[in-house]
């Protein structure tokens, strides 16, 4: 499909955007049940980091999903889609020089693994949000774990279909024991270990 493109180069680069905006971008990939805080942390960091002067964008499921990817259900095959789709997007923010915090379940390895590959080694940080499948349906903050079980939603994550376990995420946050602000320090301390913002 690309064989007829040729890529302009940009010349206002990444480099000179940090520069500018006094930190470095990169995305923070939240991943987890539906229900397991990736959303609530999310917005908790992008707040802290507003308050800073860095410059943020959020990319959401439910908002993600009235959009971008409105065509899309909950199959593998269109789950896969979903998590590409985002991917592109959020290497497009990162380019733009923006820390961007994605909060979608992307319950399967491969779709995050590629996703990663589109990065740089450390542009991209996967967080996973881990919560028990009991503790995130407890809360049903949106009823839709009692709907899955009732049968009225089909392939529901955790219910009716997998989530597999992120293999070497560059943080954990056990979001069933930890308080929200608890987590957004712990990744605002990745963000300043790994150099995307400045320790102070
Ligand atoms: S993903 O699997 O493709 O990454 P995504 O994060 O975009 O999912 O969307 C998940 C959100 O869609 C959930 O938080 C929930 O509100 C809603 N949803 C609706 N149907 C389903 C379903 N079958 N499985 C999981 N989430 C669903």
């Amino acid at each position: 499909m690309s064989e007829n493109l040729i890529w302009h180069h940009v010349t206002v680069t990444r480099q000179k955007r940090a520069a500018q905006n006094g930190h470095k971008s990169a995305v923070l990939w939240f991943t987890g049940l539906s229900g397991s805080g990736k959303s609530t942390i999310a917005h908790a960091v992008e707040e802290q980091l507003f308050h800073i002067g860095c410059h943020t964008v959020v990319l959401d499921g439910d908002n993600v999903r009235h959009g971008l990817c409105a065509d899309l259900g909950f199959s593998v095959q269109n789950r896969s889609e979903n998590i590409r789709r985002i991917g592109e997007a959020t290497k497009l923010f990162v380019e733009a020089g923006l820390i961007t915090l994605t909060a979608f379940i992307s319950p399967f390895c491969a779709d995050r693994d590629k996703v990663r590959e589109l990065f740089v080694a450390g542009d991209y940080l996967e967080v996973y949000c881990r919560c028990t499948l009991d503790c995130c349906e407890q809360r049903d903050i949106k009823g839709f774990y009692q709907r899955a079980r009732a049968g009225e939603i089909k392939e529901f994550t955790g219910i009716s279909s997998p989530y597999e376990v992120p293999n070497d995420p560059e943080l954990i946050l056990d979001t069933d024991q930890l308080t929200v602000d608890e987590c957004v320090q712990k990744v605002i301390l990745l963000l300043r270990k790994q150099g995307v913002i400045p320790s102070d």
